[in-house]
Formats: C-alpha cells, structure tokens, sequence
C-alpha cells in the first residue's frame, strides 16, 4: 500500500485555502481549489482502503467508481473515528461502462459550513473541471438527500467510520 505512506509525508497539500469563507462569490473560488486539491490526490494514488481503481458502482454514480480520500480522511476511516474531521476530503470519480470519465464528485468537510448536514461542502464537476453543482443547497441539496441516508456514517457510504 504505498499510497497510504505518501499520503502521510505529503497529507497538507491536499488542503484547499480558502476553507471557512461562506460567501457565495469565496464558494465557487474554493469550489475551484478543490479541483485542483482532487488532482493531487490523483497523482498519489491514495484509494480509498478496500476500494481498487474503477470498482464496479452503485446508483446514481458511475457504472464503474474510484474513490479517493486524502490524509485527514485515510486516518479517519483507519482509526474509526466515527465522523471525519474538518479538512477531509473524499472524491469519487464516476465512469461509463465504457471506462469514460463522465463526472467527479467530492465531498469536502469545512468546519462550520453546515451543522445539519455534518458540514459538507458538496461538489460535482466535469471531466475538464467544470463545477456542475456546489455547496450546501440548489444541485447539492440531491447530493445531501441521498447521502443523508447515511448520516450514521457521517454521510458517507464508502468507509466504515465505527
Ligand atoms: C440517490 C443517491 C445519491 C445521490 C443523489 C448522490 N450520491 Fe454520492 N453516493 C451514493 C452512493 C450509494 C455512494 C457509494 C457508491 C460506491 O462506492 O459504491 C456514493 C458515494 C459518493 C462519494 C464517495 C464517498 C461515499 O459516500 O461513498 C462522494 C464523494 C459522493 N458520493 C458525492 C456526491 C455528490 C457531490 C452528489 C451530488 C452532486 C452525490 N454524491 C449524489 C449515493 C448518492
């Protein structure tokens, strides 16, 4: 598993700047910054434990998904910690049956954002980074519907927190 130990030596670079701006104009910056914190996680490899590269998906996403988590949520999947920690990330890139990309999606934790839906910053984007949906409300509200299900989990359905 050498993705797990370079996530460790290099874990802070995943990390957007401009996390606690609220603003609808400083959402869609960070919004872009996440792209590009999901294309450095990308060069590491960092799967989400027990997820290999382009594993058969579930409804809505991709016919087939790879998961990637960045430091703060490797360790806290690791050491079931029960929710994840302000800073993780979590990105799932959805394919077509034919191994196209056709969308990302990521769930970003901001401290604060949003109480009631565990303070997920929702994102989904082209495959050239195009930001189709973001944030708490509008297009992410299908994202927090759905993944509210899994609210025990901390709205995540990939890893097991407990
Ligand atoms: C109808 C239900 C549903 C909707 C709507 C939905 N998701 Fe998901 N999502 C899932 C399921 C189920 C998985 C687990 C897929 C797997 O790994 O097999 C998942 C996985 C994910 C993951 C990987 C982490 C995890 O929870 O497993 C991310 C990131 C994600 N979704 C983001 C989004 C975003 C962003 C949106 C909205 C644009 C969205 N999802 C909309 C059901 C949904």
């Amino acid at each position: 598993m050498p993705c797990a130990a370079g996530f460790a030596a290099e874990g802070s670079r995943f990390q957007p700047k401009t996390e606690r701006r609220t603003n609808k104009k400083n959402i869609r910056v960070l919004a872009a910054t996440l792209f590009l914190a999901y294309g450095d996680m990308k060069k590491m490899e960092s799967h989400a434990p027990a997820k290999g590269k382009l594993y058969k998906g579930t409804e809505p996403h991709g016919a087939l998904l790879t998961t990637y988590v960045n430091n703060p949520a490797l360790a806290a999947i690791k050491g079931k910690k029960g929710t994840m920690p302000a800073g993780a990330i979590v990105v799932k890139e959805n394919y077509m049956p034919d191994k196209k990309l056709a969308a990302i999606t990521v769930m970003y934790k901001v401290a604060g954002y949003n109480p009631e839906g565990g303070d997920w910053f929702w994102a989904k984007y082209t495959p050239d980074g195009k930001v189709e949906a973001e944030g708490k409300s509008g297009m992410a509200d299908m994202c927090i519907g759905c993944h509210g299900k899994a609210k025990g989990n901390d709205f995540l359905y990939t890893g097991e927190l407990k």
